[in-house]
């Protein structure tokens, strides 16, 4: 199945609520919710108690990325805020398995991101403990940056490995992706779509009926 996560980093911060009760209204199931820490990337975006008030105004399954030094001092945290997914990068962890383990202990599903710059092969000693890896088509740390080409080919590879292995595993990208470029990140084997500029920026509702028309036309191709 195709998911589209939009990622609130785009949102209108002064209408919050509203909007994300406009993406719930339209049918969307998960929230990517992006942390940023000021150490493991430069910037600060927020964190558990903008999480925590917006749980109160939504089911939808919130997808939170942790680009944090050291995550794992603060996932119970996150998983009192209200998260359902928690995906932490290989790179910001000593104990990437110990953060896993721990993720996965409290009964919320578990990713791991890579940057663009990171190799699969970190993936090796937990691929089968995890629910999703992220690839991130562009480096971390804002939203609105050109998407990183070869990206497609680190998808491409990622669903052989997973394949050759035999796990059954969630392929998020995040990153640069607009309407125009979607159907080559689904065409090289993602699932879930996060995507900030191109679902907020404009007319919210306008852009998930394009994503979801071109997800359509995609799973009819396959
Ligand atoms: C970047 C974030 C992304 C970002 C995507 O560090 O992880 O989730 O919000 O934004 P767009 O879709 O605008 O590239
Ligand atoms: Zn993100």
């Amino acid at each position: 199945m195709i998911i589209l996560a939009p990622s609130i980093l785009a949102a209108d911060f002064n209408a919050l609520g509203k909007q994300i009760n406009m993406i719930e209204g339209s049918g969307v199931k998960y929230l990517h919710i992006d942390v940023m820490d000021g150490n493991y990337v430069p910037g600060i975006s927020f964190g558990t108690p903008v999480i925590k008030s917006i749980r109160n105004n939504t089911k939808l399954i919130f997808d939170v990325h942790l680009m944090v030094e050291e995550p794992i001092r603060m996932l119970e945290d996150f998983k009192d805020a209200g998260a359902d997914i928690i995906t932490v990068h290989a790179e910001a962890c000593s104990d990437l398995a110990g953060t896993v383990d721990k993720i996965k202990s409290m009964g919320l599903k578990a990713g791991v991101s890579l940057n663009p710059e990171t190799s699969l092969d970190k993936l090796d000693l937990i691929i089968k403990n995890i629910d999703m890896v992220l690839i991130m088509s562009v480096n971390p740390g804002a939203g609105g940056q050109p998407f990183i080409h070869s990206s497609l080919q680190k998808i491409k590879d990622l669903r052989d490995k997973a394949n050759n292995i035999g796990v059954t595993i969630d392929i998020e990208v995040d990153g640069g992706i607009r309407h125009s470029n979607v159907m080559d990140v689904l065409k090289a084997g993602a699932n879930v779509i996060v995507a900030g500029t191109s679902v907020f920026g404009g007319n919210i509702l306008g852009n998930i009926d394009r994503y979801n028309k071109l997800f359509l036309q995609y799973e009819d191709t396959v």
